[in-house]
């Protein structure tokens, strides 16, 4: 991706031309949410002025109209993941309510006490929360793989967590949102199968950067969330096996998850709409269509290129600051940079280089446990996206100077 392209790509971004405090806006906080093109802001407009009214429902034009639209995204959500079928695509609010579905479905009812959850030390809290929940609810044990200090998982360790055969699900991070660490996957998914577990992957991080092929990865669930995908809020994917799916029961109910009701019972609707309860984010599963043809028209080789030479750059630039530590050393890493400077809280890095236009995130990252892991409260993170520049990260480095010399 050379820098015409790049200009392009910004260009399809109206605000990154924002100006804050009348300062050029430097975006790295893209590991919390990405900013979305103009495709999405027109798809989404467009269905409100043009094209919009419930789905799955009504008998008119609009509504036929709109399902169509609305199921589109189905479509381009199996093909982003390369699904065995579009019936293995659930639509859910986000990562964190992918996990709870299969929480709250397969995990209090497929998994029988005695057996475990194995999760990892760098887990978000939403990878490690739902299953604190079934864990007191259900008397599923909750496991804990071990990281090292460069911040990769500790395989031997997650081995020996496996050797009992009581493990039922692994539910882990495809890449780190805090270290940037990508899980060596298809690794740990043979490993936890040949240990008799399924295994669900947070790819929350992992799917805006590079391809994800679920068939190829050979797991059984994977999650994540649009608005990091450059789409918007409230639209979400768990993916799983289909058989898996079937056998689940509904996590919520109420409608469009049914095919029949009486007072004395109901029959469940067919996956994916089992698990797809009242009316769901209809304007976001549109506007999730659009950043899903954004991402295919960008190409994940392209971005994974362009990333990997920022993330280079970045880790280069940004470790010889003096006084700055950066966290996560992993050999497979993608482009979030955590870090912390000798005598600077992270807010306050965070604060001052906000004052010069540069937002970056700062805090545990809903990740309490790896950070106490770390020895550290709290950590500064810069996060990259496709429209990333150099320039940006020069700026991220000049600030970081200042900041030094401003708390000096
Ligand atoms: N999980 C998001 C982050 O890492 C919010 O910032």
């Amino acid at each position: 991706m050379n820098t015409p392209d790049l200009a392009a790509i910004r260009a399809q971004f109206p605000i990154l031309s924002e100006k804050i405090y009348g300062k050029d806006l430097v975006y790295l906080d893209n590991g919390a949410s990405a900013q979305k093109p103009r495709a999405v802001i027109d798809a989404m407009v467009h269905a409100m002025e043009h094209q919009y009214a419930n789905i799955h429902r009504g008998l008119h034009w609009m509504s036929e109209r709109t399902t169509d639209v609305y199921e589109q995204t189905r479509d381009l959500a199996a093909g982003l993941m390369n699904a065995a079928s579009r019936e293995e695509i659930i639509f859910v609010r986000n990562s964190t309510e992918a996990i709870n579905l299969v929480a709250h479905s397969f995990g209090r009812h497929l998994l029988k006490p005695g057996q475990a959850v194995l999760i990892s030390e760098m887990e978000h809290h939403s990878n490690i929360v739902p299953w604190q929940m079934l864990r007191d609810a259900c008397g599923i044990e909750l496991r804990v793989a071990p990281i090292t200090d460069d911040g990769e998982l500790d395989f031997p360790a997650f081995e020996a967590l496996l050797a009992d055969g009581k493990v039922g699900l692994v539910a882990i991070t495809h890449m780190s949102n805090v270290l940037g660490t990508y899980l060596p996957a298809e690794r740990v998914i043979q490993t936890a199968h040949a240990a008799g577990a399924l295994v669900l992957l947070d790819g929350s991080q992992a799917i805006v950067h590079r391809a994800v092929d679920v068939q190829t990865l050979g797991c059984d669930f994977y999650a994540w969330t649009g608005h990091k995908l450059y789409g918007p809020t409230g639209i979400g994917v768990l993916w799983g096996r289909k058989a898996l799916l079937e056998a689940m029961p509904p996590f919520l109910g109420g409608g469009d998850m049914i095919s029949s009701v009486t007072f004395a019972h109901s029959e469940w609707a067919r996956v994916p709409h089992k698990f797809e309860a009242g009316t769901p984010a209809i304007l976001e599963g549109i506007g999730l269509g659009a950043a899903i043809k954004f991402v295919q028209n960008l190409g994940y080789d392209a971005i994974a290129a362009h990333e990997a030479a920022l993330t280079e750059y970045g880790l280069a630039h940004i470790g010889e600051i003096p006084g700055l530590t950066i966290w996560g050393h992993a050999k497979d890493r993608g482009g979030v940079i955590s870090f912390t400077m000798d005598g600077a809280h992270p807010h306050d890095i965070a604060t001052l280089l906000d004052r010069q236009g540069i937002a970056v995130r700062a805090g545990h990252h809903c990740a309490e446990p790896l950070m106490r892991r770390l020895g550290l409260n709290a950590t500064a993170r810069a996060s990259f996206a496709a429209y990333t520049t150099y320039g940006e990260i020069d700026a991220l480095v000049a600030g970081l100077r200042r900041v030094r010399e401003f708390l000096a």
